[in-house]
């Protein structure tokens, strides 16, 4: 069984999909949740559900040192892969690279459309008929890496940001425990740089 740290700065909604995942027999085990901030819903969440937790404050420190901290926190859980999950920080080249294949992310958007912040209002600001979300490796260059599943939501005339988000966080909670499943059978790898699946 894969163990899992996840990644997050916020409420952590993901967090607990892939929580409700496991406790429904998901094939992985979430060892760790690692948070930049301290107090975050998501810590609570884990908690709750008798996950070990582990704050990492980033005020006042390179993104290198941060990173260093994070990598030793990680490999002294022993972990095989780690999900961000609203994790609000980029990271570095150097920790990518670290855990090129291991290392996987949630983007609300259909990448590699609409990358990095204010995903939501672009999308309805451009017209769009339909968004969705995306997990995906990470690589050094930011929302680039190569996309293991998505989910498409209908965007509707008269969409708010904050309603199309709420439209797209629902599919999330689905298409993360789906995609996280799929890595965690060894079913899709990162290799020169796609996504191979079987
Ligand atoms: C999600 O929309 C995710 O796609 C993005 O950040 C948000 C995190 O939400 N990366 P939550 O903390 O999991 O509720």
């Amino acid at each position: 069984m894969k163990k899992v740290a996840v990644l997050v700065s916020g409420r952590g909604s993901n967090l607990g999909a892939l929580i409700a995942a496991q406790r429904n027999g998901a094939p992985y085990e979430i060892a760790l949740v690692l948070s930049n901030i301290e107090g975050a819903g998501g810590l609570a969440r884990a908690e709750a559900a008798g996950i070990a937790t582990h704050t990492i404050p980033h005020m006042g420190k390179s993104r290198e040192a941060f990173d260093a901290e994070l990598d030793a926190a990680l490999r002294a859980a022993n972990v095989d892969l780690v999900c961000l999950a609203g994790f609000m920080r980029i990271l570095s080249d150097g920790f990518a690279r670290a855990w090129e294949g291991k290392l996987i992310n949630i983007h609300p958007s259909l990448l590699p459309a609409y990358k990095g912040t204010r995903v939501h209002a672009r999308v309805i600001e451009a017209g769009e008929a339909q968004s969705g979300a995306s997990v995906h490796f990470v690589v050094p260059e930011l929302d680039a890496g190569p996309v293991i599943a998505q989910a498409s939501v209908p965007v509707h005339p008269g969409d708010t940001p904050e309603a199309l988000a709420a439209r797209v966080l629902e599919v999330e909670h689905t298409l993360y425990p789906a995609a996280l499943r799929l890595l965690a059978e060894d079913k899709v790898r990162l290799e020169k740089g796609l996504a191979i699946f079987g």
